[in-house]
């Protein structure tokens, strides 16, 4: 059975005492969680001080590592330190990494080995911006963009990942895919996975939604046979509606 998981994604925002709150308020209330996996992803910088706190039911992340083991890389983070401070998870292949920092595949596809190296949990986010959308050809897009990062893993590892489908042009937007759009993209990420290792794989991994998911929308997102959950930035910031999406399932 695949798992329900609602990840925040808190980017570069908020001051360490805001992060706290933020993280207490949220921890407070889903101590008897059990039904639904809940992650953030704070600024790497407040990560030590929150994976202390301990009886938390919050898995950490980190947004960004570098994929080597360590060295003269100045203002980097290797995938050790980040298990060192306690974070358990990365984020792979954010469209904002992709597009502003100019990770490539090829990158992409070395920060998705050394994770599984060190047995760091994976969310890699795949998604077409909007004039792909626009030019009906998402599903190749995704498709190999799944394929060049993702897909030369065994099924053993590829199961170690969660995925998350990121329609570019819904990022911040307020415009989220249509209910249609998104279990359409779910399914056919699923068959992919199907076809190239088998059902069993397939049906193991979680695939979230991300693009302007909130309070009002998650129910229905989540209510779609294939869509396992969300990756949630704005909406994340905020105690109440984060939670309110936890509860959404
Ligand atoms: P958003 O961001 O919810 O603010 O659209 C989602 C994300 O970038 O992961």
């Amino acid at each position: 059975m695949r798992k329900k998981i609602v990840a925040g994604n808190w980017k570069m925002n908020l001051t360490s005492e805001e992060a706290i709150l933020l993280f207490d308020q949220v921890s407070e209330k889903i101590s008897n969680q059990k039904s639904v996996d809940v992650m953030v992803f704070p600024p790497s910088i407040f990560i030590s001080e929150l994976a202390k706190k301990s009886n938390s039911s919050i898995q950490i992340g980190i947004q960004n590592f570098y994929p080597k083991d360590k060295g003269a890389y100045t203002g980097e983070i290797s995938i050790s330190q980040v298990k060192n401070i306690g974070a358990t998870h990365v984020l792979i292949g954010h469209s904002e990494r992709r597009a502003y920092f100019n990770e490539t595949e090829l990158f992409l596809k070395e920060k998705v080995d050394i994770a599984l190296e060190y047995q760091v949990g994976i969310v890699f986010c795949c998604g077409e911006p909007l004039e792909i959308r626009e030019a009906n050809q998402e599903m190749t897009y995704v498709k190999k963009q799944l394929e060049d990062s993702l897909f030369h893993l065994s099924s053993d590892d590829l199961e170690k990942c969660i995925i998350a489908y990121e329609p570019v042009w819904a990022i911040g937007t307020g415009m989220t895919a249509s209910i249609a759009q998104a279990e359409e993209m779910h399914k056919s990420i699923r068959s992919w996975i199907a076809e190239k290792y088998d059902k069993n794989t397939a049906n193991s991994i979680s695939i979230l939604y991300g693009g302007s998911c909130n309070a009002a929308n998650a129910n229905e997102l989540f209510a779609c046979p294939n869509v396992d959950g969300g990756l949630i930035g704005g909406a994340a910031l905020d105690a109440e509606a984060f939670l309110n999406i936890i509860h959404s399932f």
